[in-house]
């Protein structure tokens, strides 16, 4: 046994044992307010950040402490003050960045809760359903792609085709299928207004958020899967935001999706951005994807009979899977992004 290798390995269990047991802390740092509490603040002694959280001194001590050792709170020894940075509070304490990963801060420990149920499906098959998460992970799903979407959908993503963008401004329909709780509607409603935006999700909690979150008058949201588009006129844009490799039919949906398109419609699906084969995804960003996946995407879809495609399905995969639901053309857009991959398809 090469003994050097163990102890770098050691080394590396316990980063990655200390990215788990932080994330739990950010967890409570943000369900208890104490990283909101802290946005903006300047560098605080430890009782008046406890106070004015609203939070017991013993247990901000210790969450601060540790947030300190992970490096995300900073720590002045000398004046004994906790400071959370603009920049990091970019990431963890502000729902509005477009740098936000506080959806993580949700569907993480949710997704863990269920250790034993997939430990049972790894065995005997099936998977947990989307309703069995609960509404934690509906929050996070929102959490973790609104931000984005408000900021980025419609500056920067659908600008990559400005045809589509002429027509939006003109006023078309559109459908956002799988909409969860109506981010990118939202934003597509605001944005052009002469257009009426569809969001479709099955998941009546996400529907039921959607609406709660949404004054836009040209935005309408539909409980119901793939067959309810067809029974209106048809759409001029169909978008697809990291929902494809989450169904549980995805070819009949999507070739309902091309069937609801009318002449010259199109689909703009988003995915995760995953490298072809496995070799090349030997990273941090891949690992959380193939866990998030195996803990959610993929046991969902699994749990209601799908195929179980997960997160990290990649571009090849969803290309033929667009051929064998009649798509007759597949263009990745050079959008950059270092979490999603975007494909015009009609
Ligand atoms: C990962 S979430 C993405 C939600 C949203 N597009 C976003 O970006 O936040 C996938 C969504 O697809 C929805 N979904 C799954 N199967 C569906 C189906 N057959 N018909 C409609 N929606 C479906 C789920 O309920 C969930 O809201």
């Amino acid at each position: 046994m090469d003994r050097d290798k163990t102890r770098q390995f050691l080394e590396r269990f316990t980063s990655l044992a200390a990215g788990a047991t932080t994330i739990g802390l950010l967890a409570v740092a943000d369900r208890s307010g104490l990283l909101r509490s802290m946005a903006g603040e300047p560098p605080r002694a430890l009782p008046v950040v406890a106070d004015s959280a609203g939070l017991n001194a013993r247990y901000t001590e210790e969450i601060l402490s540790g947030l300190v050792a992970a490096s995300i709170i900073d720590y002045d020894a000398e004046n004994q003050t906790f400071f959370l940075s603009e920049e990091h509070a970019a990431v963890i304490a502000d729902d509005e960045s477009p740098y936000s990963m506080t959806g993580w801060l949700d569907m993480i420990p949710t997704a863990l809760e269920h250790t034993d149920a997939i430990s049972d499906a790894a065995r005997s098959g099936g998977g947990i359903a989307f309703e069995d998460f609960g509404e934690r992970m509906v929050r996070g799903i929102d959490r973790g792609n609104t931000p984005s979407m408000t900021v980025l959908l419609t500056r920067r993503w659908l600008p990559e085709m400005p045809d589509v963008v002429d027509m939006l401004k003109r006023g078309a329909r559109v459908a956002d299928f799988g909409c969860g709780s109506g981010g990118a509607v939202r934003a597509m409603a605001k944005a052009y207004s002469h257009s009426a935006i569809f969001g479709f999700d099955i998941s009546s909690s996400s529907i039921e958020r959607a609406r709660k979150q949404t004054a836009e008058p040209n935005a309408t949201f539909i409980v119901g899967g793939s067959e309810t588009l067809q029974r209106g006129r048809p759409f001029d844009l169909v978008t697809l935001f990291d929902v494809v490799h989450d169904l549980a039919d995805p070819i009949a949906a999507l070739t309902d999706i091309r069937s609801s398109l009318g002449d010259g419609g199109v689909v703009l699906m988003m995915e995760p951005r995953i490298e072809r084969s496995l070799e090349n995804n030997i990273n941090d960003r891949a690992a959380l994807l193939y866990g998030i996946s195996t803990f959610h995407c993929m046991t969902q879809s699994l749990a209601a009979g799908g195929p179980g495609l997960g997160a990290a399905w990649g571009r090849d995969a969803a290309e033929k899977l667009c051929g064998v639901a009649g798509f007759s053309s597949f263009e990745e857009l050079p959008i950059d992004n270092p979490f999603s991959t975007f494909y015009r398809v009609s």
